[in-house]
């Protein structure tokens, strides 16, 4: 995955907090690409063409900039307005940042307190910052907030020290290597557990709730021996009657588990299963094999099933 970073910064010599927060994404992060649009463009003529290029290279976009006068230094206005053009960034055919991550990083030189109702800049940092996530909405580029610092401004003697504002830089940067590297993990590392814990219920014959909270309301589902079913109702019967035909627990004993992930958070997810049960009827030995479609819910961090095929081999 590829970081761009587009920073606006008019003095980058003089800076503290930026410049520190850049030096340690440098040496933290792999594949990141630093955009100082000052030094590239001290004269506002911003190169289209090489701008749009780089953003169509990244998988993730983070503005970094000092806060100034409660928005951006003119360099980022200037590249929005050039850069984020019809047919590019919206509009007909103006999808090609669709999907894109995009991240905000902004250090501040007022306290928090001051970003309160009650404070004298009045306003929260969230409420000031709404032009550029409503900017990124209409992008289509998925906003993933802010990352922010406080007490970032240097007057030698009278405001905040410089060893002070190199911790905030390392706290910021590391929030943001944290945020990158969660991002690249994805959440494929995350299904592995869920089935397993899947299965340590349904071995516990667990109460229907717990799976249906994984369940999709209009899941598919095909189970062995019984129609096709959709939905919650369907998993409820076929459940209630299983367990009420099991004699003690049951054992799934799963192989080869193979998650693909066919688009952002949507996973096809195929395993085998050896299925040892007893029935009221009958002692039950079988091999079974599973093709799950799931999506990772980003906002609930939970898995969705929306469908549940299951076959016998043998
Ligand atoms: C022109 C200008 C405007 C500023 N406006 C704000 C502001 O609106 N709110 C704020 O909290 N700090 C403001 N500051 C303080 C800067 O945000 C702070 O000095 C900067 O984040 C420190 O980063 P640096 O060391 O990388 O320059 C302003 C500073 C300058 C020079």
């Amino acid at each position: 995955m590829k970081t761009l970073i587009i920073l606006a910064h008019p003095d980058l010599e003089q800076s503290i907090a930026n410049k520190n927060i850049l030096k340690h994404l440098q040496e933290d992060v792999k594949n990141i690409e630093i955009r100082h649009l000052d030094k590239l463009y001290p004269d506002f003529n911003v190169n289209v063409i090489a701008e749009q290029n780089a953003l169509l290279s990244a998988d993730i976009v983070i503005f970094q900039y000092p806060f100034y006068w409660y928005s951006s230094p003119a360099t980022l206005k200037q590249w929005l307005d050039k850069v984020l053009t019809f047919g590019f960034a919206f509009g007909v055919g103006g999808d090609k940042l669709k999907g894109k991550h995009f991240l905000l990083s902004v250090t501040l030189g007022g306290p928090t307190k001051s970003y309160t109702p009650l404070g004298y800049n009045r306003f929260t940092l969230d409420e000031f910052i709404k032009p550029i996530q409503q900017t990124v909405y209409m992008t289509e580029m998925i906003y993933h907030g802010f990352i922010h610092s406080n007490r970032n401004a240097y007057v030698e003697g009278m405001l905040n020290s410089k060893s002070e504002i190199k911790v905030n830089a390392k706290n910021h940067a590391n929030q943001i290597s944290y945020f990158i590297e969660t991002l690249r993990k994805g959440n494929t590392h995350k299904i592995k557990p869920f089935i397993k814990k899947w299965f340590e219920h349904f071995d516990q014959l667990d109460e229907n709730g717990f799976f249906l909270q994984y369940l999709s309301s209009d899941v598919k589902m095909q189970i062995p021996d019984h129609n096709e079913f959709i939905g919650h109702d369907g998993f409820n019967k076929w459940y209630t009657e299983a367990k009420n035909n099991f004699i003690g627990l049951t054992a799934h004993h799963l192989s080869n588990i193979d998650i693909t992930e066919t688009s952002n958070n949507y996973f096809e997810i195929t395993f085998n299963v050896r299925y040892v049960t007893q029935t009221k009827d009958n002692s039950i030995d079988i091999f079974l094999k599973e093709n799950w479609q799931l999506v990772w819910n980003t906002t609930s961090d939970r898995p969705l099933i929306t469908e549940y095929l299951v076959t016998k081999i043998k």
